[in-house]
């Protein structure tokens, strides 16, 4: 039986990846490793908690010393890292844990991985990034692999500098890594702070749905069963010291997204088409704004075959059911120190 440590597996894309991961390889024990943090659920996994194959370990990848504990005890036979602050505008009003966690975790699990291994053979440090490293693009053009790094914001630096260290330990000590950069993921466990599930918390509660300025900017967007899929794919046939990009060719402008969101929770919620078009607000925009992000995901299709399975509409309107029909956990995750959030994002705007 191979063992697998899969990081940040309470999060959002870690959560669908764990699920994946447990049902689809019984002969894998999977251990996910998170130090719950806001983003961090474990009510994103209880479909699965009790699969014989499955272990939570809550713990902070900041802890070099326990990594190594850790890596110790479970003798892992590969990584797959997502642990991250994720949202960039957290990132903004508060760089330093994304210093911490993005670019000290990821050492602290390079280190513990090339101490413990000490052989490489057979072993697989896979990093999960994302396309915001690459920076920002103008009206045409995609990103490729091979696109030079450009990040923006505190979250986009903090995981591209996670990137080249990945890349320097293997060009430095051999350790067998192989990473990714994907675009937006959208879908079921999203916590509502990103675009999606926040504007369908809003347009559920008819409260404010937040466009930041002039709504223009375009997202490349992908549903997050068909980033888990990839996931798979790379983590068992991708070369090693190789980078793939991951994305749906499915660029979307923010206004024009939530407008085809309006559409589709309208008539969920029996409400008459484009009742709820008045809830769009602009409010000011989020500081240093990347324009537009479109990935070339050219290598994977080839190279391992993979190719998104859903429409946007069809996708979103999955997404729309899950939530509607999901109304404890989005209570859940909106209680306690998310209404502060919220109004210190938003209201104070
Ligand atoms: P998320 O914020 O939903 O989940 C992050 C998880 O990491 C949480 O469970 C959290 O508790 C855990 N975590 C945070 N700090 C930790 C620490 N110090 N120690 C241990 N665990 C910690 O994030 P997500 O959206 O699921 O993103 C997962 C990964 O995928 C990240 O690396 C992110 O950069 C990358 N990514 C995300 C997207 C996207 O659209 N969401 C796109 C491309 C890449
Ligand atoms: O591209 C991949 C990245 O996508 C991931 O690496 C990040 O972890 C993930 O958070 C996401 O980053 P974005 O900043 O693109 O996602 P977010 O959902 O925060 O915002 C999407 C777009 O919508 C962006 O242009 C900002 C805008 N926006 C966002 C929010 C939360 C609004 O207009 N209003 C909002 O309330």
């Amino acid at each position: 039986m191979k063992t697998i440590l899969i990081t940040g597996g309470a999060g959002f894309i870690g959560s669908h990846v764990v699920r994946r991961f447990v049902k689809k390889y019984p002969n894998y024990k999977i251990v996910n490793l998170d130090t719950l943090t806001y983003a961090g659920n474990l009510a994103n996994l209880r479909d699965i908690e009790k699969e014989p194959n499955y272990e939570f370990v809550k713990a902070d990848i900041t802890d070099g010393e326990l990594m190594k504990t850790i890596f110790n005890k479970y003798c892992f036979d590969g990584v797959i890292h997502l642990a991250a602050e994720s949202h960039v505008d957290r990132s903004i009003s508060s760089p330093m844990e994304f210093i911490f966690t993005n670019i000290v975790g990821t050492v602290n699990l390079l280190n513990a991985a090339r101490e413990i291994w000490k052989e490489f053979t057979d072993k697989r440090f896979y990093h999960i990034s994302t396309d915001e490293v690459y920076g920002s693009l103008g009206a045409t053009g995609f990103f490729y692999e091979d696109t030079a790094y450009d990040p923006r914001s505190p979250y986009s630096a903090s995981k591209a500098s996670s990137d080249h260290l990945v890349r320097a330990y293997h060009h430095t000590y051999g350790l067998p890594i192989v990473i990714s950069n994907c675009s937006n993921n959208y879908g079921p466990f999203q916590f509502p702070e990103k675009l999606i599930p926040l504007a369908i918390h809003n347009i559920k509660n008819n409260k404010p749905v937040p466009v930041y300025g002039k709504g223009e900017n375009i997202r490349d967007w992908l549903f997050v069963e068909d980033h888990a899929n990839a996931i798979d794919l790379i983590y068992h046939e991708g070369r090693i010291a190789e980078t793939y990009n991951i994305g749906g060719h499915n660029e979307w402008k923010n206004i024009d997204l939530i407008h085809l969101l309006i559409e589709i929770m309208d008539k969920k919620l029996n409400r008459s088409a484009g009742a709820s078009l008045s809830l769009i607000t602009y409010v000011k925009d989020r500081a240093g704004h990347d324009l537009r992000y479109a990935i070339d995901s050219g290598k994977i299709q080839e190279a391992l075959g993979w190719k998104p399975s859903l429409q946007f509409a069809e996708g979103l309107e999955k997404t729309v059911e899950w939530y509607l029909a999901n109304e404890e956990w989005m209570n859940n995750v909106t209680s306690g120190d998310y209404q502060k959030y919220y109004d210190d994002q938003y209201v104070k705007r």
